[in-house]
């Protein structure tokens, strides 16, 4: 069995991140980001406070425009506006979950689609889902690059994937329903779970609760990936049983120390790619 060492292959990733970061600067290029938070939400907070860190080591421009649950959805969609026209900001993203007083919806349809570096716009995911993927959303796209730092075979694999949220089960499924896997997605209302996810060769699980899948749900041999973030007794858990899963499994991702550093790093990466594309008015080919 192999730890997949999510914060190795994220220094590795943002290592290369600089590099491209100096070599836009030569043509006095600096990525910029644009945030908004809304509310005082305290995993929102530390994301974005994280988020903010991050940009500053690799040296990215940001911006963080913050609103209480005072302010109405127009004055949050006007922000949106100025940071769509201004050119200085190559990504924007809306820090999620809003305050449920707000459309969270309609808020992120209005970040442009070539500033939507969440891939979270209806525009992105509709591109995802044709398999002309533009932005993928930076969980899934940081499991992929796990994956492939792994040298993990995609293309033929049988995958499940526990959780069917727009910000990681639906856009991983799809991305690796592109590459050739053969996908499931599960999730609270699917019967006899445990029946599906014994026959993963990779088992992708994000349902936000702790330790909730035990060696019982899985196949001996798999590879399994722990999206979960649970705090219990001031403790960081996955989704996964790790000491149970990991005598079974061939690759484990743990937490922490798994997915969460990648997320950050591939999400600065799209905020990169859009970067790089400044000039031609943004949008990239497609990822492969
Ligand atoms: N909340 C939890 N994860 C994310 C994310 O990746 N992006 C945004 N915008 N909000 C989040």
């Amino acid at each position: 069995m192999k730890i997949i060492d999510g914060k190795l292959i994220s220094n590795e990733i943002r290592e290369d991140l600089k590099k491209q970061i100096d070599e836009l600067k030569k043509e006095h290029i600096v990525p910029g980001l644009g945030i908004v938070l809304v509310g005082n939400d305290v995993a929102s907070e530390i994301y974005v406070r994280n988020k903010i860190k991050a940009c500053d080591e690799l040296g990215i421009y940001h911006e963080l425009c913050r609103f209480t649950e005072e302010n109405t959805e127009e004055e949050i969609i006007c922000q949106i506006q100025k940071l769509n026209e201004n050119p200085i900001i190559d990504g924007i993203l809306v820090q999620s979950p809003l305050p449920s007083c707000f459309d969270e919806e309609r808020v992120i349809s209005y970040v442009d689609s070539k500033k939507d570096v969440d891939g979270f716009g209806i525009y992105n995911l509709g591109a995802l889902l044709s398999n002309d993927e533009k932005v993928i959303a930076a969980t899934p796209y940081g499991i992929l690059k796990m994956l492939e730092y792994e040298n993990i075979e995609i293309e033929g694999e049988y995958v499940v994937v526990v959780g069917a949220s727009l910000i990681v089960g639906r856009p991983m499924a799809t991305a690796l329903l592109n590459r050739g896997a053969t996908v499931t997605i599960a999730h609270s209302k699917t019967k006899n779970l445990q029946d599906i996810t014994k026959q993963a060769d990779i088992l992708i699980v994000a349902i936000g609760h702790s330790k909730f899948i035990t060696e019982e749900y899985v196949k001996d041999g798999a590879v399994v990936i722990d999206v979960g973030t649970n705090r219990v007794d001031g403790k960081l858990c996955g989704d996964v049983d790790f000491d149970g899963v990991s005598k079974k499994c061939s690759y484990i991702t743990p937490v922490p120390g798994g997915v969460g550093p990648m997320t950050i790093t591939m999400l600065l990466a799209n905020v990169i790619e859009q970067a790089k594309l400044r000039e031609r008015g943004g949008y990239n080919g497609s990822k492969n």
